[in-house]
């Protein structure tokens, strides 16, 4: 059997360890090498790329995807698309989930896995439908998590929904790296039986399980597995590239990597990684293994969160507390996984149940939206007292909270005029509304500065 393997040192490692900070400039001289490695694709684009191109590189990020594709011709290109998100958090117009989806694979993008926080799948069906219409691979995405009604059943469930609503491959995404080997196991073991077309794996080595868990999800039957090149590996990133290859084809499997040209892309890496260390972008701290998450069954990320948020306050010691409320509020909201946003609204939410004294004393706007509806249905049954309490008379929206919403791709476009340039520019400005502003005008400037130069050289 063959495990295919996919590079993310571009986006996912990047996003991890060092906040999406490595330029275009940094890793455009070794994209050959990362093209005629023997990787199924490289996921390079999307998540928070697009959002640190603009806001702290000064890039655009279509101009980054195009240059990408320029050198990069025999392996497929991946992105992650936050569904009816987009990149961000709140939803978007079905018009401009379509546009972003149209041209992000007229730029080049290969496959789209696309996701939701809430596992509602009516907030990807628009993005699925799309990439699919364009020609694109739609790999739809379910995000892992535990709780009381998560079982392999569901799992294979939502599985088998993904299969018939024409998706090309199915990810598991295990964004906080805390799905165990047995776990990983029986869920791909159950897929298996349950669907027909590829399975693939995402983990973080957050907590040291990941290697082990792409192991057993492999002898179930995965197919594919997200790895990073060693420099940008471990901790909070992915499971090295060559431990998992090597590991892998010493069981019996094969890849289609060579390892020389691993090695050489490694070594051109081990620079740039010293630098991000020196500029203390790099904390040594994140490629560290963090079990914690393991005892306390939330994410690293949220448990930082929560202590941060306890300090500022002084009340770290309410900790204990904090994460005793944390699985119940979790359970009044119907056990939405653990992702952004959802694990900030659960952690703040609990916090401040235990400092007030009384739970649900003060509710945010953003859990009143989700029991309005606003993010979608919850994977369980949301707690009904407290629904009448956070909604009053209000009626929660059953159907998809992106139909309530107006077209606004070309009444966009029409009031930004001159200062797009094209269909892209729009998009990045429905996206990040002022960062692309400023970044236009940046651009306006760099380009002005460029045409003074060279008439007084001439
Ligand atoms: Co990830």
């Amino acid at each position: 059997m063959k495990v295919n393997i996919t590079e993310t040192v571009l986006r996912d490692a990047n996003q991890s360890l060092i906040a999406t900070r490595m330029p275009f400039e940094d890793f455009e001289s070794i994209l050959e090498k990362i093209d005629n490695a023997g990787y199924y694709s490289i996921e390079c684009w999307g998540g928070a790329t697009f959002d640190s191109c603009l806001r702290y590189l000064s890039e655009d990020p279509w101009e980054r995807l195009r240059k990408i594709k320029e050198k990069v011709k025999n392996t497929k290109l991946q992105m992650l698309l936050r569904g009816q998100n987009i990149l961000g958090y709140k939803h978007y117009p079905d018009d401009v989930v379509r546009k972003f989806v149209e041209y992000s694979i007229k730029n080049g993008m290969d496959i789209i896995r696309i996701f939701d926080a809430l596992n509602d799948f009516r907030n990807i069906e628009v993005a699925m439908e799309e990439t699919l219409k364009w020609g694109g691979h739609a790999q739809g995405a379910i995000c892992y998590t535990t709780s009381p009604i998560h079982n392999l059943e569901s799992y294979a469930k939502l599985g088998k929904q993904l299969e018939e609503m024409g998706a090309n491959s199915i990810c598991i995404k295990d964004m906080a790296g805390i799905m165990d080997p047995k776990d990983a196991y029986e869920i791909f073991k159950a897929l298996k039986e349950t669907v027909k077309i590829p399975l693939i794996l995402h983990t973080h080595s957050t907590t040291g399980l990941g290697p082990m868990t792409y192991l057993k999800a492999i002898e179930a039957g995965c197919s594919g597995i997200d790895t990073a090149i060693s420099t940008f590996s471990g901790g909070t990133s992915q499971p090295a590239t060559e431990t998992m290859n090597f590991a892998i084809k010493r069981l019996g499997y094969e890849t289609d990597l060579k390892e020389e040209v691993l090695k050489e892309i490694n070594d051109f890496f081990k620079p740039i990684k010293e630098r991000f260390l020196e500029e203390g972008v790099l904390n040594p701290y994140v490629m560290g293994t963090e079990t914690d998450a393991l005892t306390y069954q939330i994410p690293g990320g949220m448990l930082s969160n929560l202590i941060s948020q306890l300090k500022q306050q002084n009340a770290l010691d309410r900790l204990d507390e904090v994460l005793q409320e944390t699985p119940r509020v979790r359970a009044d909201l119907g056990y939405p996984p653990l992702v952004t946003p959802m694990s900030q609204m659960v952690g703040v939410q609990a916090a401040t149940n235990v400092l007030l004294g009384e739970r649900y004393k003060s509710v945010s706007k953003e859990v009143k939206a989700y029991f309005k509806g606003e993010y979608g249905k919850a994977p369980g049954e949301l707690n009904q007292d407290l629904a009448k309490q956070v909604l009053g008379d209000e009626e929660p929206i059953t159907g998809r909270f992106a139909d309530t919403l107006e077209p606004a791709f070309e009444k966009t476009k029409k009031e930004l005029g001159s200062m797009a340039q094209s269909d892209e520019d729009v998009l990045s400005y429905i996206a990040f509304p002022q960062i692309a502003e400023k970044f236009f005008k940046e651009r306006e400037e760099r380009k002005a500065a460029t045409v003074t130069y060279s008439i007084r050289k001439v």
